[in-house]
């Protein structure tokens, strides 16, 4: 089986790259290389011992996309190329609905072109706004998005479903992915953040590097256990299992497009995960109790059941494991890829 990944040089796909090779499926990466280096693709090759196909380009590049599909039969697409930082893409709309909306369309005209009709797509829960019920089910309204990177992920989901009615045996998976964090257990790879990290647990780790001072929590009121967030923290390299299940789904389901919640279903607070890394680097963490973030909202976790019934996968790994891989990668990778 051969696959093109779009973003494959990132967090999420070098993850997916690993456990791709590992079942013998050969896969290709395009990326144009816009929020990762080539040092990733090297560690990739590093823990699997293969060469890792490249081609540097645009998802939003027609004729680059053009000759990627005419120099490769691919049997699927594993598509996580896009941009995803929130705040970002509330100053900057018009680059995110660009980047993510326009790249995507871009792509299924290509893959539409060249009669490659299988798609694996990372959506995000971010789809599901603030949820009417806990645990988040597939079957929840999707759309109330608050920002333009969620409101993106919504559009790209709402035209996959029609380009899959439109296109005959057209199938797409879209992998709603609750909060992926942690590290490959070789300390190789992991999540390299340009600037002061937007997200939890690449904060935390630079805070017990003595890199960033304190970190903020943000609101201890909320209606929760103990008033702090919870999420639905998930291993990267669980997530990275569920791609390849999605991809073996895709050869036997149903044509059509079908969304699946990625998460363990357990959530967890913030300070549930400050906890968990202190144990995990063997020192205490400094932190204060801010204001709330404008946007938060108090809990959000997964209902996984239709990823285990119909996908089989099922996330193994616990917070434990998630924080002692996050600081593997972290302690060995000061700099992150720059440090190479
Ligand atoms: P990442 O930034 O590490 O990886 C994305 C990759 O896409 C990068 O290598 C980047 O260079 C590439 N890219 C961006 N725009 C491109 C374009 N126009 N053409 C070609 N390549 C392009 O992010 P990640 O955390 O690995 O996320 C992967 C996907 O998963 C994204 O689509 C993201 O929105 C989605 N997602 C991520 C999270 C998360 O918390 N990390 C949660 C839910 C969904
Ligand atoms: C988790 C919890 C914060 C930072 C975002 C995107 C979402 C998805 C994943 C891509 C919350 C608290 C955070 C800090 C804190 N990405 N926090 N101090 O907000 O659940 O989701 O990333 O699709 O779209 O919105 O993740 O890691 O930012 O926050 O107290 O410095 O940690 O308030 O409760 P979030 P997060």
């Amino acid at each position: 089986m051969k696959v093109l990944v779009t973003g494959g040089a990132g967090y999420i796909g070098t993850h997916c790259l690993v456990e791709l090779i590992k079942a013998g499926i050969t896969p290709v990466v395009y990326d144009n290389l816009c929020n990762a280096s080539l040092e990733s693709l090297a560690r990739v090759e590093r823990i699997s011992g293969q060469a890792v196909a490249f081609v540097q380009g645009d998802i939003r590049d027609p004729d680059a996309l053009t000759a990627l599909f005419k120099a490769h039969r691919f049997d699927a697409v594993l598509h996580l190329a896009g941009l995803k930082a929130v705040g970002e893409s509330v100053a900057k709309p018009l680059e995110y609905y660009d980047n993510n909306v326009v790249g995507t369309l871009r792509l299924l005209e290509a893959m539409t072109a060249q009669g490659c009709v299988n798609l694996v797509f990372s959506s995000s829960a971010t789809v599901y706004g603030d949820p009417q019920a806990l645990p988040i089910d597939e079957e929840q309204p999707i759309g109330a998005t608050t920002n333009p990177y969620g409101t993106s992920k919504y559009q790209i989901e709402r035209m996959l479903a029609d380009w899959a009615c439109a296109t005959p045996d057209a199938r797409v998976i879209a992998l709603r992915y609750f909060n992926p964090v942690g590290a490959h257990p070789s300390g190789l790879i992991g999540e390299d953040p340009k600037g002061i990290p937007n997200n939890l647990m690449p904060y935390v780790q630079q805070v017990a590097a003595g890199k960033l001072q304190r970190l903020s929590v943000y609101g201890d009121d909320y209606d929760t256990a103990d008033g702090t967030g919870v999420r639905d923290y998930l291993h990267v390299v669980d997530l990275a299992q569920g791609h390849l299940a999605a991809l073996r789904k895709l050869t036997t389901m149903a044509a059509g497009k079908t969304a699946v919640n990625l998460g363990t279903g357990i959530g967890l607070s913030v300070l549930q995960l400050v906890r968990a890394f202190e144990a995990a680097c063997g020192a205490s963490l400094n932190y204060q109790v801010v204001a709330r973030r404008p946007g938060d909202i108090a809990a959000c976790y997964a209902d996984p059941a239709h990823a285990q019934e119909w996908l089989g996968w099922r996330a193994q790994l616990g917070l434990p494991q998630m924080c002692e891989d996050a600081w593997r990668w972290q302690s060995s990778n000061p700099s992150g890829y720059a440090d190479t």
